[in-house]
């Protein structure tokens, strides 16, 4: 019989590897690495408690559904996640910290030779590619900028240097990406960290195992 009763959901990159310290100071170590496994359940030198590996889109999906107990996802996924189900609050989703990790900004970019300030201010109709259409939208509206969404699922950095559309709004660590294809970022629209997210029904049935886990979290990002 399986002895796990908690289940943490992480993507690989970034969010797993911002995790694992905050992870060590609740006393778990993760004992193997997604980078040289194709596992996709990870064990943990506690028993009762297993890593599972997903699509950083789907961690607030599995906590949503209880297919782990709680997760690590990026502000801005948590946004759109929330924007399919009808807006914020409405998932039901815990929320209790802010871990402060995996820190970048969502922003928008255009080719440096597209006037961008002037598009804005003279009403033009902006073609604007992203993956983050929620946030996209929220943005331009709050700004008064008409706007055509166009959808998509990566490399953004293509969409204005194919003609296809005038801007991106995506996030920006570095800044090397938008660089490595003439982009420039010209209009930042929030900061982005990871936030935890515990499924609800899981905080008050296994409240005595993921209480230690949230209190040492929150001591270790504060
Ligand atoms: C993000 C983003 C950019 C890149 C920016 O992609 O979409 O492509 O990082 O980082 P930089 O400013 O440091 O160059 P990510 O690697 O998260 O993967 P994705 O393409 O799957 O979104």
């Amino acid at each position: 019989m399986s002895q796990v009763k908690l289940t943490l959901a992480l993507s690989k990159g970034r969010i797993f590897e911002e995790t694992l310290p905050l992870l060590r100071a609740a006393g778990i170590e993760v004992l193997e690495d997604p980078e040289k496994s194709r596992k996709l359940i990870l064990p943990t030198n506690r028993p009762d408690v297993q890593v599972v590996l997903v699509r950083a889109s789907d961690v607030p999906t599995y906590v949503q559904y209880g297919g782990a107990d709680l997760g690590v996802c990026g502000k801005d996924t948590l946004i759109e996640h929330e924007a399919e189900w009808g807006g914020a609050g409405s998932v039901g989703l815990y929320q209790p910290l802010d871990l402060k990790i995996a820190k970048c900004r969502m922003s928008v970019a255009v080719r440096a030779d597209f006037d961008y300030a002037s598009a804005v201010r003279q009403g033009a109709r902006l073609k604007v590619a992203t993956k983050y259409v929620a946030i996209a939208r929220e943005f331009f509206a709050s700004k008064g900028v008409h706007v055509d969404l166009i959808k998509l699922y990566g490399s953004m950095e293509l969409a204005p240097l194919t003609g296809m559309a005038d801007a991106i709004v995506d996030l920006v660590s570095t800044g090397n990406t938008l660089k490595a294809n003439h982009l420039v970022e010209v209009e930042p629209i929030m900061d982005i960290s990871s936030r935890l997210v515990v499924n609800p029904t899981a905080l008050k049935v296994k409240r005595e195992l993921l209480r230690p886990i949230l209190d040492a979290f929150a001591r270790a990002t504060a």
